[in-house]
């Protein structure tokens, strides 16, 4: 693999970027899909639309050379967010309570088979939260994936608790947790 260049976007881009990042999660989703329709494109597509219409949306794409080798995406949790409505673990309120400024939600790394256990997600992952401004990070790993959960925490994650969405469909997550370093 040559170098890793890691291409940063914000909302402004998320229209021409779309068809790529799309491209992406149907290879990346496609065995997943097959069983789980929740793993449906679709389904991603409107997510992806609902976050990449945040104002606070940023996203990073790793090349090798010209080919798009995987990406990561979020956004700041807004104040009440509903990310914290399918909480089923008991924790103080302070915990869950966003001002807008304070939790990065990490929603999606994915990184195309030919590039796993490369660094390339561990480098999209460090790039994309980066200098963010926020206190805190976040983000939701489902509890059928205990090797992913393993890998965010040997990246300094640590698990609030049982998380399941308000969504029709959607599995059982683990929520967790990731301070931001303060500048
Ligand atoms: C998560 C990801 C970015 C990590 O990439 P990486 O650092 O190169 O690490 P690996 O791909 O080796 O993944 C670590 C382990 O988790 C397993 N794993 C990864 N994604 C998985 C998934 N979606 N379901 C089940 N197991 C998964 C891998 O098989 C690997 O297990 P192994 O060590 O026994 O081979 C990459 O595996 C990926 O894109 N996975 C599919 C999308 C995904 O699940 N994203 C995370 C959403 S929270």
């Amino acid at each position: 693999m040559n170098a890793l260049d890691i291409r940063h976007y914000d909302h402004r881009q998320s229209d021409e970027l779309r068809p790529l990042l799309l491209d992406v999660y149907a290879e990346v989703y496609a065995e997943a899909a097959k069983t789980d329709p929740f793993a449906g494109v679709d389904r991603f597509a409107q997510g992806l639309d609902g976050w990449s219409r945040r104002p606070g949306w940023s996203c990073v794409v790793g090349y090798d050379g010209d080919q798009a080798v995987g990406y990561a995406y979020g956004a700041p949790l807004p104040p009440g967010a509903p990310w914290w409505g399918g909480l089923l673990a008991e924790v103080p309120a302070d915990v869950v309570e966003e001002t807008g400024t304070r939790t990065y939600a990490l929603s999606e790394l994915m990184v195309r088979v030919p590039w796993r256990k490369t660094g390339a997600a561990r480098k999209l992952h460090d790039a994309l939260l980066a200098d963010r401004p926020e206190e805190r990070a976040t983000l939701l790993v489902d509890q059928e994936h205990p090797k992913v959960h393993a890998l965010y925490e040997s990246w300094g994650w640590r698990t609030l608790g049982d998380l399941r969405p308000r969504i029709p469909g959607a599995p059982l997550f683990h929520a967790m947790l990731l301070d931001l370093p303060q500048r």
